[in-house]
């Protein structure tokens, strides 16, 4: 039985969603109790408001040391290259992606730890996986090396709960929005960059073509889903490392249409780029029927609620003068 205080190390902290999960988990375990680590420093609020060490995951002495010292006994792993990144150094986002992970779950396994996260991604799927309501069980035949290694990383989590008894759980996140950290170089980066464009200048040119529809998910959705997963009854769970996760599906005019309703004057251009073809090898909306069955995973936003949120937060920063140039 894991004990009831929890020691939580965190790779990938500086990231867009380790950013915002480390400070969830620092409110709910008390913020000594969540050893934040990444590759390069977060922002003082987070680096300075509790513990935090830089990482880099692919060294295993370096992250067992850690462990040791911190007394770790569970790990969010959210240290990744994303799609579009690791399609310009397709060796490094293996190396990252797939050692990061292995060295994860080794010193998890070594070290006997309580539990461990560690996301996978809508980036699985392919261009042969049914588009509409991707079913949970289906195809795997991504055309990225990031997806060849979240399917990699699925299997692998898995082998590690069958063969070990290691307790690792992972949802495959769909594109995730939000306002406070920028995303790191994937596919679905332009339904952020959108938001903040129309808030700095009422224009954006979009990478995606206009009839471009992915699933996607507003973070306090994403925070959500990751701490309800990790606080569910094992004995309930019939998957482990690979749960179809979603909140919403749209197309890239029908979110610039949504900001439209609230800025009446934003415009917004397609210019499709090489991330036209990784957004056309993934599915167009998930069915995420098993997360929600075995351990009652429910979204609360949809577009709208969300634009209204986004709009709202990033004025606020823009007032504040935190929202750059
Ligand atoms: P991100 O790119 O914003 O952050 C990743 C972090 O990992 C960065 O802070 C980076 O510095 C760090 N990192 C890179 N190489 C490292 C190394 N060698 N050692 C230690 N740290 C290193 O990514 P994110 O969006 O926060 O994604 C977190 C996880 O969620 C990843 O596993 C990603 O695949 C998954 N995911 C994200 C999305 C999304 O839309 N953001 C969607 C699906 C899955
Ligand atoms: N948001 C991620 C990407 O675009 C999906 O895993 O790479």
């Amino acid at each position: 039985m894991p004990r009831e205080t929890k020691r939580i190390l965190m790779t990938g902290a500086a990231g867009q969603i380790g950013s915002e999960l480390a400070q969830a988990l620092r409110k709910k375990h008390g913020r000594d109790n969540v050893l934040v680590t990444d590759l390069v420093r977060p922002p003082a609020a987070l680096a300075e408001a509790g513990p935090f060490e830089l990482l880099d995951i692919t060294d295993r002495s370096a992250l067992d040391g850690l462990i040791a010292k911190f007394g770790v006994d569970t790990v969010y792993h959210l240290a990744a290259l994303l799609s579009a990144t690791g399609e310009k150094n397709p060796q490094k986002a293996w190396d990252v992606n797939m050692n990061g992970l292995y060295n994860v779950l080794e010193t998890s396994r070594a070290r006997g730890l309580a539990r461990v996260f560690s996301p996978s991604s809508i980036a699985v799927f392919g261009p042969a996986t049914p588009r509409e309501n991707t079913p949970q069980d289906t195809i795997l035949d991504p055309r990225t090396m990031y997806g060849v290694t979240k399917v990699a990383g699925e299997l692998l989590c898995d082998y590690y709960v069958r063969k070990y008894g290691l307790d690792v759980r992972g949802c495959r996140y769909p594109g995730i929005i939000s306002h406070m950290t920028l995303p790191g170089g994937g596919t679905t980066d332009y339904a952020v960059a959108i938001y903040y464009e129309a808030v700095k200048r009422g224009r954006y040119i979009c990478f995606l073509r206009e009839d471009t529809r992915l699933p996607m998910m507003y973070i306090p959705d994403c925070l959500k889903c990751t701490l309800d997963l990790m606080e569910a009854d094992f004995g309930r769970l019939n998957h482990h490392a690979n749960f179809n996760v979603t909140a919403m599906s749209f197309t890239a005019g029908e979110i610039a249409a949504e900001i439209r309703k609230h800025i009446p004057s934003f415009e917004c251009r397609y210019e499709p780029d090489s991330r036209q073809a990784i957004a056309d090898s993934w599915p167009a909306s998930i069915d995420d029927s098993t997360a929600r069955a075995e351990w009652d995973w429910k979204p609360d936003y949809d577009l709208a609620a969300m634009t209204v949120d986004m709009l709202a937060a990033l004025k606020k920063r823009q007032a504040a003068g935190t929202l750059g140039p």
